[in-house]
């Protein structure tokens, strides 16, 4: 896999902190008016969040490995996690009733129309790449945040989970991890494969359903809400995929691009009922008292995931980018 390990501009005063400081200037002051000052789903929070957690996947170029554990910056990404998690609360029904939870999502609403409704139906070839760019922020790390959550599992729940990992990580062929097929289907489109290449053009809506899943999965006291992030994703994907593949037929998008919705149309449907049943049966089973934070992965999940499809419509619909600037 090829980087781009650029560090991104700034888009205000708490991303510059972060990545002035990368770049080797003196320690980042923690700043905690400017954080609490910060919108919580904002453009400024949600990439110094990013550049943050980024540290512990990839990095950047010319920046020092060692800045992972620096205790000023684990200082200040408390007290920007320190916004986000309690606005996801704030925003989220709550409750205790997982089954319920992905009940709502297991059965789609005939009435709802989101992005890979319109892809498939009138979505342009320009919407379709741009939905690629923005998907390519996780999608070319896919699964490595759920990885995190293993050594926090025991028995079952654990035995299960590494299983749906195994699948996401290609079953033990490189060739085959999903990261990969998502490569394969950005060159098909003719986009950049580069990990981290579309990291300037996704806004704070791509960027947050990034990194909840870096919140959850590198707070073992959030292990309930990774593995009901992890169920939630699963469930919603086939029909989804489904769509996705369709509409890339229907914009004479070769089998190169297909690919990864195509695999993930039945995976998903195995992996869902793994999660459901195993995972999170086994976990809750073990330690009841965790069940708010799995519904509260389900309901965040599918908060972040509505706000970005209402953002890529809203922009799409008006006939302007939903990119921070168009693709090339
Ligand atoms: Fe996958
Ligand atoms: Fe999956």
């Amino acid at each position: 896999m090829t980087v781009d390990a650029t560090l991104p501009e700034p888009r205000g005063p708490l991303s510059e902190t972060v990545t002035v400081a990368l770049a080797g200037d003196p320690p980042p002051a923690a700043s905690p008016e400017v954080v609490r000052a910060a919108e919580p789903f904002g453009e400024d929070l949600h990439l110094a969040l990013y550049v943050c957690y980024e540290l512990h996947y990839h990095g950047f170029d010319r920046v020092d490995p060692r800045w992972e554990w620096d205790p000023e910056l684990l200082r200040l990404r408390r007290r920007l996690e320190d916004r986000f998690l309690p606005a996801l609360r704030a925003v989220c029904p709550g409750g205790t009733d997982t089954e319920t939870a992905l009940g709502g999502l297991l059965v789609e609403d005939p009435d709802a129309y989101g992005v890979s409704h319109h892809l498939l139906d009138t979505g342009r070839w320009w919407e379709m790449r741009e939905y690629l760019a923005h998907r390519s922020i996780y999608h070319l790390k896919e699964a490595d945040p759920h990885a995190w959550v293993i050594p926090r599992l025991r028995g079952e729940s654990k035995a299960a989970l590494v299983a749906v990992e195994f699948d996401e990580f290609g079953g033990g062929r490189g060739e085959r991890m999903h990261a990969k097929l998502f490569a394969d289907l950005l060159d098909g489109a003719g986009l950049d494969s580069r990990y981290g290449r579309y990291l300037e053009h996704a806004p704070a809506q791509t960027l947050a359903t990034v990194n909840l899943m870096s919140l959850f999965g590198l707070h073992r006291a959030l292990r309930g809400a990774l593995v009901g992030h992890f169920a939630a994703a699963e469930i919603t994907t086939p029909p989804n995929a489904d769509r996705m593949a369709r509409a890339l037929t229907r914009l004479r998008a070769g089998p190169e691009c297909t690919r990864f919705f195509t695999e993930h149309i039945e995976a998903d449907a195995v992996h869902e009922q793994i999660m459901r049943r195993d995972v999170i049966g086994d976990l809750l089973a073990r330690e009841p008292e965790l069940a708010a934070d799995v519904v509260l992965g389900i309901q965040a999940t599918a908060y972040l995931e509505d706000r970005l499809g209402a953002h890529l419509l809203e922009c799409w619909r008006s006939g302007r980018t939903s990119l921070r600037r168009p693709l090339p």
